[in-house]
């Protein structure tokens, strides 16, 4: 399969570094069909594959891909909580991981009857591309506080134990934010751990429109990089925009990129957030992405990729996260980035699953 190239030469190759994706992994069910079938009635599928799923899991794959690719000694590591390891379902999520070389040595297992591997079953619309998704957590709860902070010191740990695994540095701490106030606790926990200072970036990703965003300024203003998603931004649009409304942009030229939505949500989370220095980033889907560089002050945007047919777009989010994830951790400044995580999602896209993506 071609390979996909970022669209141009990252600054540096990392060497060395671990980076952490913490979040869920699912079992998908896919069920492809000819178009969305009508409520009540009965069809047969096109195709029907099972495969490892999950926001975080899909995103730590993709990472893992790329810096395979393009990068020297690095591990990524998944950390989120499957029921057992012996739990068939979690074992083939697990196995795929070890196929995608991601490390899964941190994870929490949360035993218990009755629970079962987180899955989602998805109908994949061949006509229109549309994805629609019905999961089930099966009674896994989430990943607790107190397992993250003792993968935190494991990692730390097996920088220089005997035992020290060939593991790399941690140097990057991705959260999936999943549930509040753990997801505070935890990025609180990644902030106040004894790293070199500087050697250590915070990302997080807020997907579920539910979240509110007022619990969620404390958190922002801890990270480096906050991707948020549109379905997030346009829930809550009025609630951010009223909070601190942005100035009023004159229409034409530049002023229409601040026009969007999307940046006067950015612009009015940024105000609401003082001191914070992060690089925020939403997919606004086949469109492309914006971003908010708070260290500047300045908007970008950058239009998407889009592949000859839609093929696969499950995963076409967590994709664009693993690949921004990717280039800024290469050193990539937030025009590169935007552009590799626009290009690398647009492959994926135009594709089934994760196989081929580097
Ligand atoms: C896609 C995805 C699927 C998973 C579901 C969980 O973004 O991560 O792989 O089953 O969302 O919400």
């Amino acid at each position: 399969m071609a390979q996909i190239a970022p669209p141009f030469p990252l600054p540096a190759p990392l060497t060395n570094a671990r980076l952490l994706i913490v979040g869920g992994v699912y079992v998908d069910v896919l069920n492809e069909v000819t178009s969305y079938p009508l409520e009540d009635s009965a069809c047969r599928a096109l195709s029907s594959i099972r495969r490892r799923g999950g926001n975080a899991g899909n995103s730590a794959v993709v990472l893992a891909r790329l810096l395979r690719a393009h990068a020297d000694d690095c591990t990524v590591s998944w950390v989120g909580v499957v029921p057992s390891r012996a739990n068939a379902d979690s074992a083939f999520a697990l196995a795929e991981f070890a196929s995608d070389s991601v490390d899964t040595s941190l994870l929490e297992e949360i035993g218990g009857d009755g629970v079962g591997q987180p899955t989602s079953f998805i109908v994949l619309a061949r006509d229109t591309g549309s994805r629609t998704i019905v999961s089930t957590r099966n009674n896994c709860r989430e990943l607790s506080v107190e397992h993250f902070r003792a993968a935190l010191a494991r990692a730390a740990e097996q920088l220089s134990g005997a035992a020290a695994a060939p593991f790399g540095e941690p140097r990057w701490c991705h959260l999936e934010c999943r549930e509040m106030p753990s997801v505070r606790e935890m990025a609180h926990a990644f902030r106040a751990n004894p790293l070199p200072a500087g050697a250590s970036v915070l990302s997080l990703e807020v997907e579920k429109p539910h979240m509110v965003p007022a619990e969620l300024l404390p958190v922002f203003a801890l990270c480096d990089a906050i991707f948020l998603s549109r379905e997030f931004l346009e829930r809550n649009q009025a609630a951010i925009v009223e909070a601190a409304p942005p100035a009023e942009p004159r229409l034409g030229g530049a002023d229409e990129l601040e026009a969007h939505a999307a940046v006067r949500c950015l612009r009015a989370l940024l105000a609401q957030t003082p001191g914070c220095r992060a690089l925020w980033i939403v997919g606004w889907g086949a469109h492309g992405a914006f971003a908010l560089d708070s260290a500047r002050g300045t908007v970008l945007f950058q239009p998407s990729f889009p592949p000859a047919a839609v093929v696969d777009s499950v995963g076409a989010g967590d994709t664009f996260i693993g690949a921004a994830i990717y280039a800024l951790a290469c050193g990539a400044g937030p025009e590169e980035a935007l552009r590799c995580a626009c290009a690398v999602a647009g492959a994926k896209v135009g594709r089934a699953g994760f196989k081929g993506l580097h």
